[in-house]
Order: C-alpha cells, then sequence, then structure tokens
C-alpha cells in the first residue's frame, strides 16, 4: 500500500547541512502494523511528516512514494492536500496543541467528513457522535459541544483519534500517541488503534522511542538511528533476537525491575559520523572501516535487513 523510496531530509544550519533522515526506503502492506523505534532524534517524527506533507518550511526534503498505486514526489506539497485527513489519518503526541481550544471538539471530527465525505452538516454530526461512542468519548451527545480544555489528555487523544480515522483512511500514522498517557488509558488507546487495523484493513505506522508500546502492537518494526534505518525484521525477531548493535543496547537500556537501572546507549549529541556509519562513535564494535565507509544495507533471510559492517 505504502512504499517509501531513498527519503532524505536535511536542514541547512550556517554553513552546515545536518541530515536528519538519510535515503531511507519500507514499506508498509494493508493489514499490517509497521512500528518505527529509535532514540529521541533519530527521525521517526520527520518520516512522519514528510509521508503527510507536513514538514517544516525550512526542510528540504527529497525521494518519493508511491502509496496506493500513486507515485508521489516528496518536494511536491500540493499533493497531499486530497489525502491528509482522508486516505492517510495522523495522530499525534501531543493533543492539547494539535486541537483547536476556540472550536468544540465534535465540529473539529465533523470537519473531514464534511470536507472530504460531503456529508451534510446534521449528518457529520450523527457520524462524530457514533465515533465518540465506539472510542468511549461518553457521553457522546454532550461531548461533542465540548471544548478541549474540558476534556482529560485520554478524552483528547481518543478525540484525535476520532478526528485521524472519521474518513477511514487505508493508512494512520500514529507519532507517539501513547506517551503522555498514563498506562490504563494507553492500553485502551492501543487497542482502539489495533481494533480499526482490523476491521479496515488498513496499514498502521506506529512510531514510539517505547520499545514495550510497539512490542504490543506491531507486526514488523524498523529501527532508526541517526536518521538511518539500521535494523529490520518481525516484532520477535527485533525484541528475542536483536542483532545490530545499537538494536542491542536500545533493548538493554530497558528499565527492568528485577535489575538495577543501566544505560548502556550513550545518548546521541552530536556524535554522528559523516561519511561512516552512524553509530560508530558509541558503537563498542566499532572498526576503522565503521568511520570510512557507510554500511551497506544487508538483506538476510525471513524478510530481515540489518546496516552494519560486521554483520
Ligand atoms: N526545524 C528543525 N530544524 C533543524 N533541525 C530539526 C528541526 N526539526 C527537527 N530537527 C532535527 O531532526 C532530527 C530528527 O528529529 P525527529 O523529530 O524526527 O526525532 P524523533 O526521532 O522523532 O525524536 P523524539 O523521540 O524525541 O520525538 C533531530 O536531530 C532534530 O533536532
Ligand atoms: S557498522 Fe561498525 S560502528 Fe556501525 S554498528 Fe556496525 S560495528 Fe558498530
Ligand atoms: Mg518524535
Amino acid at each position: 500500500m505504502l512504499a517509501v523510496k531513498d527519503l532524505e531530509i536535511t536542514f541547512s544550519e550556517k554553513n552546515s547541512i545536518f541530515k536528519a533522515v538519510r535515503k531511507v526506503s519500507f514499506s508498509v502492506q494493508a493489514g499490517e502494523i509497521l512500528g518505527i523505534v529509535g532514540e529521541s532524534g533519530s527521525g521517526k517524527s520527520m518520516t512522519a511528516l514528510a509521508l503527510t506533507g507536513l514538514l517544516p518550511p525550512e526542510a528540504k526534503v527529497c525521494g518519493s512514494m508511491s502509496f496506493a498505486g500513486k507515485t508521489m514526489h516528496f518536494e511536491d506539497n500540493s499533493q497531499w492536500q486530497g489525502l491528509r485527513g482522508s486516505k492517510i489519518g495522523i495522530v499525534f503526541q501531543d493533543p492539547a496543541a494539535c486541537l483547536n481550544p476556540l472550536k468544540t471538539v465534535g465540529k473539529q471530527v465533523a470537519e473531514p467528513l464534511i470536507l472530504h465525505k460531503g456529508l451534510t452538516p446534521k449528518e457529520a454530526e450523527v457520524e462524530t457522535i457514533r465515533l465518540f461512542s465506539a472510542l468511549g468519548i461518553e457521553p457522546a451527545v454532550q461531548r461533542i459541544h465540548h471544548y478541549p480544555h474540558q476534556l482529560s489528555g485520554g478524552q483528547q487523544q481518543r478525540v484525535m483519534l476520532a478526528a485521524a480515522i472519521a474518513c477511514k483512511p487505508m493508512l494512520l500514522i500514529a507519532d507517539e500517541p501513547t506517551t503522555a498517557l498514563d498506562v490504563t488509558v494507553q492500553a485502551q488507546i492501543l487497542r482502539l488503534l489495533h481494533e480499526y487495523v482490523h476491521n479496515h484493513s488498513a496499514a498502521l505506522l506506529l512510531i514510539s522511542h517505547d520499545l514495550g508500546v510497539i512490542a504490543q502492537l506491531a507486526d514488523e518494526v524498523l529501527v532508526m538511528c541517526g536518521g538511518t534505518i539500521v535494523e529490520k525484521g518481525s516484532v520477535y525477531q527485533i525484541m528475542q533476537k536483536p542483532l545490530h548493535p545499537y538494536t542491542k543496547l536500545l533493548l538493554a537500556s530497558l528499565p527492568r525491575l528485577d535489575a538495577p537501572l543501566k544505560l548502556p546507549l550513550v545518548a546521541n549529541e552530536g556524535l554522528t559520523a559523516e561519511g561512516g556509519c552512524v553509530f560508530a562513535a558509541r558503537c563498542p564494535h566499532y572498526r576503522a572501516i565503521c568511520l570510512e565507509k557507510e554500511p551497506p544495507t544487508k538483506l538476510l533471510a525471513e524478510g530481515r535487513q540489518t546496516a552494519c559492517h560486521i554483520l
């Protein structure tokens, strides 16, 4: 359904160029949940924003994507108008920042239905009430008249989800959809996302720095580091048999109740080497070649993929 090819996003800073995303390629099929995981600053959100035409204006983007049989070029911003909110739904981390504080939440969910599906305001209101009920935003008939500040964080996130799925998009992009929520609400939102994919044969791109969230929902996982995909595999392969040194350290950094806190993965503070492996400055296994040459992407058995000189 979606195939991204050679996505590259750069920012110019004074006299230098910073590559936030470097030649990233991947695909996701209908009915599939693709997780994107990686430390802060690894390029997850920039990738999501490129797929929805929402990158900041100072970003320079190149590459192409094929979506539902149509080839699109990231440089051309006009292509996303008819897709965003209609065929591609988006859920971001911070509903308070994304919802309009001056409009009732009901109007904000009804809008895409009027705009993209041609429903009358009354029909859109009826559909919004149905969606609110289905997502547990109760009592739906009253909730539609509330403003965002009258709802809890979990309810606001459900409103965002209602707006994202209102037009039954084929592709849902959720960028840290549960990061600001407590574990109970997090579990509810993840279940709702799973149900949507299952019931509509949609594809979900689930972005999170939380490996626990990815483990619960994803079928396939991309691991990002320094704007590149360093490893790809099924959720079982990545969680149980990680190959790439970065993935191993990322997993080893997960807090455990039965062991003292360890932080084996040093934070990325501009340590990315130009021309070599993006992880070289922090990798316990690096060799001379890692600083000189970018590791090639190797395709392994069962659809696995890694980018490391020693694998
Ligand atoms: N407007 C901008 N100008 C310059 N650099 C930017 C800009 N926006 C993002 N970046 C840089 O792009 C890189 C990738 O950012 P991105 O937001 O994709 O990270 P992320 O993986 O989503 O991290 P997090 O888990 O913290 O959300 C970061 O190094 C960030 O500093
Ligand atoms: S290419 Fe080298 S530096 Fe990069 S992860 Fe592999 S061993 Fe480490
Ligand atoms: Mg992000």
